[in-house]
């Protein structure tokens, strides 16, 4: 039904002529337009109008062309529907007034009606859709309950994220609270994303690499399994760690359709650590789209021979950084367009 469908091929595994390309954070500050959009409205306002988020959605696919599109939102909408206070501060990043780090702060949040606070987001699907007519598939996305953890715990970003790890180990058990009130939160969420019409999902694990292997087997990746488990047997699922590669073995016998991953691992040390049969997605280091476009073509080639042509997304390593020239971002796409 979809006509570029390069995308779902791989997710399936099947052979390609080339592979699909997409970049994490493809609809943001490095495109002109949407800068425009962003001027006039606040963050919140462009994720809660479903014909801002669509606009914004099909930017990438129209000016850079890549294979599929991802809904423009956020991960933090999910916590901002759970009853905590989500605040997108400009020039500084999320800040949520009153993290969650006793127990009078952990029985105030809920796992709530999704389809009634987070209805917009099903409305900017359903609109976005009706707009791609088909042309490329539409990518729904959740934080994992661990990375949305840490924005619920540490209040803000942060290099460390050391407030939430330190709940982790000093109250283990509402720790575990919050993380399974978001992993069911999201998994309503999700199933309500496949129900508007998105064709895969990703779970975005930025944060899973604060973790040693051990603990990220405590505090992260179970609360993914179940997101997989599930969504698995009704859409494709691609979990992505950042600095995750040393549960690569683990997730690839999740179910999950796909493992994203970053510039810390080669394409090699990807595939032999995911056992060479799933499909990966990545990784190229987002600060080498500085480059001049002749060398981002020539990386991006060594970068598919590397991982090969088949069971591969061709994606960057994480999202893409608001200063880099719309012509760099073309010329990634390109060189995928142009592999032989
Ligand atoms: O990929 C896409 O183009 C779809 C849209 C998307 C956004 N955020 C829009 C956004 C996606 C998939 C996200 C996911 C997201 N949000 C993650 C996981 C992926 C990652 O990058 O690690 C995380 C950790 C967040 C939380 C978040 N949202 C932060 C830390 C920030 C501020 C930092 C920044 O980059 O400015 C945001 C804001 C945000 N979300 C912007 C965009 C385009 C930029 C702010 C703006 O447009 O006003």
């Amino acid at each position: 039904m979809i006509k570029n469908d390069l995308f779902l091929k791989a997710l399936r595994g099947e052979t390609v002529e080339r592979p699909p390309v997409w970049m994490m954070r493809q609809a943001g500050r490095y495109l002109p337009d949407f800068m425009k959009l962003k001027a006039k409205y606040d963050f919140f306002t462009r994720c809660r109008t479903p014909e801002l988020a669509t606009e914004i959605t099909v930017m990438p696919i129209h000016q850079v062309g890549t294979d599929a599109a991802i809904l423009f939102s956020d991960i933090l909408v999910v916590p901002q529907a759970m009853n905590i206070e989500v605040q997108m501060k400009p020039d500084f990043g999320p800040w949520l007034p009153n993290p969650i780090r006793d127990r009078t702060s952990l029985d105030q949040v809920i796992v709530p009606d999704v389809y009634e606070e987070l209805g917009y987001v099903y409305e900017a699907i359903k609109m976005t859709k009706k707009e791609l007519n088909d042309e490329v598939p539409l990518i729904g996305f959740a934080g994992s309950p661990w990375t949305i953890f840490c924005y619920c715990v540490q209040g803000q970003g942060s290099k460390n994220f050391d407030k939430a790890k330190e709940f982790c180990f000093t109250e283990p058990q509402m720790a575990h609270e919050l993380l399974q009130k978001i992993t069911d939160t999201t998994i309503a969420y999700l199933k309500g994303k496949v129900e508007a019409g998105v064709d895969a999902v990703q779970v975005f694990d930025s944060w899973g690499g604060m973790l040693s292997p051990v603990d990220y087997q405590e505090f992260s990746w179970p609360y993914i399994q179940q997101i997989i488990d599930a969504l698995k047997d009704m859409i494709p699922v691609i979990a992505f760690g950042k600095g995750c590669w040393f549960a690569l073995d683990v997730m690839a016998k999740s179910g999950a359709s796909a493992l994203g991953v970053d510039w810390t691992c080669s394409g090699r040390n990807a595939r032999y650590l995911s056992g060479g049969n799933i499909t990966l997605q990545g990784n190229f280091d987002p600060s080498r789209l500085f480059s001049p476009p002749k060398d981002i073509k020539r990386m991006v080639h060594e970068m598919i021979d590397e991982f090969g042509k088949d069971k591969y997304i061709v994606n960057l390593g994480h999202g893409i950084l608001p200063n880099i020239p719309v012509e760099n971002a073309k010329a990634f796409v390109e060189a995928v367009k142009e592999y032989k």
